[in-house]
């Protein structure tokens, strides 16, 4: 969503959702990235929080990224749906040293495409967050190869192991998402300016031909 027609410098709103199981780190690591603080005392998210981080991305694009952190137990309510709208982006995240949370990881996904689409109707993008990659690991995380056929079987655009601890790989994982959301914003107006200009073809086409037929 554009905020600005500024030449010099165009302002974009990306509201990126964080979702997965209770505990498994999803506020810590919007902390970590937003704030660059870490806290090992956990206090559970009750419904929804906001954070917001401006992101400078290149020299004619700021983005404001607007990050959604959902409680872990909101799967169980009937909240997502309306937390879920117009998100562009978002990370399901498991914890590594708990594979009960990496077996709900299908559940999240599952509520994530079910409730919201992006304008063209795909899925929204998503990255995977195996995170506390600084506890020791339980189940088929040990394993990457698997983990990379986890993801493209299940339409993830790809995974990370993170740390919001030690501060490991949450920039990378922020910074790959959003630049799939502006592929994709691209790609729309793209789309947006193509289907303008077929209506534009087709009205000459139709005025021609209605011309024709008076003619
Ligand atoms: P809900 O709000 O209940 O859904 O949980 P959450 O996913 O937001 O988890 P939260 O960020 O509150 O973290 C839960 C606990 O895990 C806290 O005690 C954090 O300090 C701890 N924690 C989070 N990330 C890490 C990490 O990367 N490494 C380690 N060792 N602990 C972490
Ligand atoms: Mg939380």
């Amino acid at each position: 969503m554009s905020m600005s027609t500024d030449e010099e410098a165009k302002e974009y709103l990306y509201k990126v959702l964080v979702i997965g199981e209770a505990s498994v780190g999803k506020t810590s690591i919007i902390k970590r990235y937003v704030h660059r603080v870490f806290s090992a005392v956990y206090q559970a998210t009750i419904g929804v929080d906001f954070a917001m981080k401006l992101l400078p991305w290149d020299d004619h694009t700021l983005i404001n990224l607007q990050m959604w952190d959902i409680a872990g137990q909101e799967r169980y309510g009937n909240m997502t749906r309306v937390y879920y709208r117009e998100a562009v982006g978002a990370f399901i995240v498991f914890d590594v040293s708990r594979s009960a949370t990496f077996d709900a990881v299908q559940k999240w996904k599952n509520d994530l495409d079910e409730k919201v689409h992006l304008p063209n109707g795909k899925p929204v993008p998503c990255i995977l967050l195996a995170n506390k990659c600084d506890k020791p690991k339980e189940g088929i995380v040990i394993d990457a190869k698997k983990m990379e056929e986890y993801c493209v079987e299940k339409g993830f655009l790809q995974w990370y192991e993170t740390s919001a601890k030690d501060n490991i790989n949450i920039d990378a994982a922020t910074h790959s998402l959003v630049a799939k959301i502006i592929e994709n914003e691209k790609y729309n107006n793209w789309h947006e300016e193509h289907d303008q200009y077929n209506k534009l073809v087709n009205l000459r086409e139709s005025g021609m031909r209605q011309n024709n037929d008076c003619c």
